[in-house]
């Protein structure tokens, strides 16, 4: 923990609207550097959309987000191009590119952003690939592996660049136990010494006491609480006690309500997908 270190992050009164709803409301919080700050809370409840926001890759309706003392907020694309180099990015689908190979994809940013050789390229992307438990993987394409492999190569390509600062949105979905403890060593041996910093949105719970220096929780565009893993484990606050135990009922309700989503024509079922889906599982 490094609660007097230098602040990498500082979110400031952060309000994203979609329509007319809110759903990050207000956030404010620091990282400092050295810190492995844990973002949970249910389905939907904003943290990609925070993720988003923290990388410079959505506008804040209001409020600012300062990343290495500068307001990425106020960036153009070109300024944000620069703190990329700084950060690394594992996004919650993988995000790889299709028609690149998996050592192709973690070269990309080498390639970008640094003049090494070939030789030298190839090389990290072998590194990286054994970091990740994926020895051997360059030549696949991204069809032929598995989700959680993708996961990893994402990973793996995020940290392409030894960034230091690492955002991973759902680093460990779809990933086994085993491979799971493998990915969280992998946090905690680059977080060592407070040599990478890093920002990991996660629902699953083992996985985030094992990586957090400390926890937010948001739910209803707010950071409903907030601490070291020890505070949050022992917080009195029953929507924490439900989420951390998984415990279908409790103060969080299980589905978002109409009202809520009245304005995202997106998650509505289309009927015409249904009968498209009859269509064609029919027997002939
Ligand atoms: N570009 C967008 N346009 C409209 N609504 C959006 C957009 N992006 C996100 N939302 C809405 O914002 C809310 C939060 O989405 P977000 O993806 O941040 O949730 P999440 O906490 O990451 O969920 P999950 O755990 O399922 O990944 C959702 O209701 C979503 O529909
Ligand atoms: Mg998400």
């Amino acid at each position: 923990m490094n609660a007097n270190g230098e602040t990498l992050i500082e979110v400031g009164h952060l309000v994203r609207r979609f329509g007319d709803r809110a759903v990050l409301d207000d956030i404010s919080f620091n990282v400092h550097r050295g810190e492995t700050l844990v973002i949970m809370g249910g389905s939907g409840c904003g943290k990609s959309t925070l993720l988003r926001h923290m990388i410079g890759s959505m506008k804040p309706t209001s409020g600012t987000v300062k990343l290495f003392g500068k307001e990425i907020t106020a960036m153009k694309e070109r300024e944000i191009e620069r703190v990329r180099l700084r950060f690394g990015m594992l996004f919650q689908s993988g995000a790889l590119l299709a028609s690149l190979t998996v050592g192709e994809n973690i070269a990309l940013p080498l390639l970008q952003h640094t003049d090494k050789s070939g030789d030298e390229i190839e090389e990290i992307v072998k590194q990286k690939l054994q970091m990740v438990g994926l020895t051997g993987f360059e030549d696949l394409k991204p069809g032929e592996i598995s989700g959680g492999m993708k996961k990893r190569v994402g990973l793996a390509r995020a940290l392409a660049l030894d960034p230091e600062l690492l955002f991973s949105d759902e680093p460990t979905s779809g990933l086994d136990p085993i491979m799971t403890a493998v990915v969280d060593q992998l946090t905690l041996n680059l977080t060592k010494g407070s040599h990478m910093t890093a920002v990991v949105v996660s629902h699953d719970m083992t996985s985030a006491f094992r990586i957090a220096t400390r926890m937010i929780m948001l739910g209803h565009g707010s950071i409903v609480a907030q601490g070291t893993p020890d505070e949050i484990r022992n917080s009195p606050n029953p929507e924490v006690q439900q989420f951390i135990h998984g415990q279908p009922d409790g103060p969080i309700p299980l589905n978002v309500s109409q009202e809520e989503h009245k304005d995202h024509q997106h998650v509505r079922p289309r009927p015409f997908l249904g009968a498209r889906f009859r269509f064609h599982h029919k027997h002939p």
